[in-house]
């Protein structure tokens, strides 16, 4: 089991979860902002380029903020491309960058990807797909794996045995490093400073002068850069020292450390089951509203929990899967049907999963401002979202 890597309610704590219908996602722009500014100072002072990782969070009602701070974005392939041009999140940034990474590349879209991209990232030397991104005048880098596991969950770590994510380093030759203008190495998952240090250590020590050769240098994502603990001021040192050694562009691809406890996930108790134990059974569902808390799995925290609480309740979700709950949780008062409950730092990760197992509403997209209480419904989903992908 995963910790959870909320620090707490923050502005949260004053939000009336009354305001919104339940089931809800509600996102503080000001707190979004917040983990920007952060991340642009980080910019401004190492000389990185600090692009958003769509996968994590692409909520496009807010792309004009993340691009007033960010350099542009990561995509994972055709569609995030898309949707990177479609909604402003390259055109609108500080450098209008647009870098896309998949492990493989599809014959009928590699065209298009490569007239969408800045840089595009092959998992492979012999990737297909390489020689018509290079006639197309794309820039383009090579992952690599630095074979060096940094005690992760193998679930999330690139670096793990067999992994197909990125070519090991062991078996890289200058001649395939020539053909690339960029390297690229993501192993990171919620880290502080050293393990990137270290990754950045193995790597200088093999590839050495030959960095020399490279335009560019996409460090990944990962980086926990915005979370209290990050040893930001290291974080600064080494990539102003890469820039400077090896007279390169340095990226970053933040995608959590963007929208770290920027979100809630609201829900309500529709019913309580006391049998063996206690079980608050909720409108909300983890395999279709929060798929991490089952797939790491981690038990995130829960607004108003208290510690010592008296009372115990096993949040329930609401789909058929027996493993379809957020945990266990300690209460002063005893629960209520209709009382609201909301999980924490439930922004990244999570709509970007979302799905409608069994039959499950979406929630609905609110975003509020802790500054100035305005909030705004985004968009609310129904039983269109359901049918028409099943038909
Ligand atoms: C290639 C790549 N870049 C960036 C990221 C973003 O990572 P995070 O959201 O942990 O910062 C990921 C996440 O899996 C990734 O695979």
């Amino acid at each position: 089991m995963l910790p959870t890597q909320s620090e707490g309610p923050g502005s949260f704590a004053q939000f009336d979860l009354h305001r919104v219908p339940s089931p809800s996602y509600v996102v503080d722009q000001e707190k979004i902002r917040s983990n920007l500014q952060i991340l642009r100072d980080i910019g401004d002072r190492s000389g990185a380029k600090i692009l958003i990782a769509l996968k994590a969070f692409s909520m496009w009602a807010l792309s004009d903020l993340i691009q007033e701070y960010l350099d542009g974005c990561c995509s994972s392939g055709l569609w995030e491309a898309r949707l990177a041009r479609e909604k402003g999140f390259a055109e609108k940034s500080r450098s209008r960058i647009l870098s896309t990474f998949s492990p493989a590349y599809r014959s009928g879209e590699i065209h298009v990807i490569s007239s969408l991209s800045d840089h595009l990232i092959f998992n492979h030397p012999d990737s297909f797909g390489i020689d018509i991104a290079k006639n197309s005048g794309v820039s383009i880098g090579l992952r690599i794996n630095p074979e060096l596991s940094l005690g992760l969950d193998p679930k999330y770590d690139p670096c793990a045995e067999n992994s197909r994510l990125g070519f090991p380093l062991s078996q890289l030759s200058q001649d395939v490093l020539s053909e690339f203008d960029g390297l690229h190495f993501h192993t990171l998952c919620e880290q502080n400073f050293s393990p990137l240090h270290q990754t950045w250590q193995r790597v200088e020590e093999k590839l050495g002068d030959y960095l020399h050769h490279f335009s560019w240098i996409n460090l990944g994502g990962g980086h926990h850069c915005t979370r209290k603990d990050y040893d930001r001021e290291s974080l600064i040192s080494l990539i102003a020292e890469i820039i400077d050694k090896y007279d390169v562009q340095v990226f970053l691809e933040p995608g959590e450390a963007v929208a770290l406890d920027a979100g809630i996930l609201v829900g309500e108790v529709v019913d309580i089951m006391s049998a063996a134990q206690h079980h608050a059974l909720l409108d909300l569902s983890a395999t279709c509203h929060a798929p991490d808390v089952i797939e790491a799995p981690y038990r995130p925290a829960l607004l108003g929990e208290a510690d010592g609480g008296e009372y115990t309740y096993h949040m329930g979700g609401s789909s058929c899967l027996t493993a379809d709950s957020f945990g266990e949780y300690r209460f002063d008062e005893k629960l209520r049907i209709g009382d609201r409950v909301a999980f924490l730092d439930q922004a990244h990760y999570t709509m970007v999963k979302t799905n409608t197992f069994n039959g499950v509403p979406l929630p609905s997209l609110y975003l509020w401002n802790s500054k100035t209480n305005e909030l705004s419904l985004i968009k609310k989903f129904g039983y269109e979202e359901f049918v028409n992908r099943l038909s």
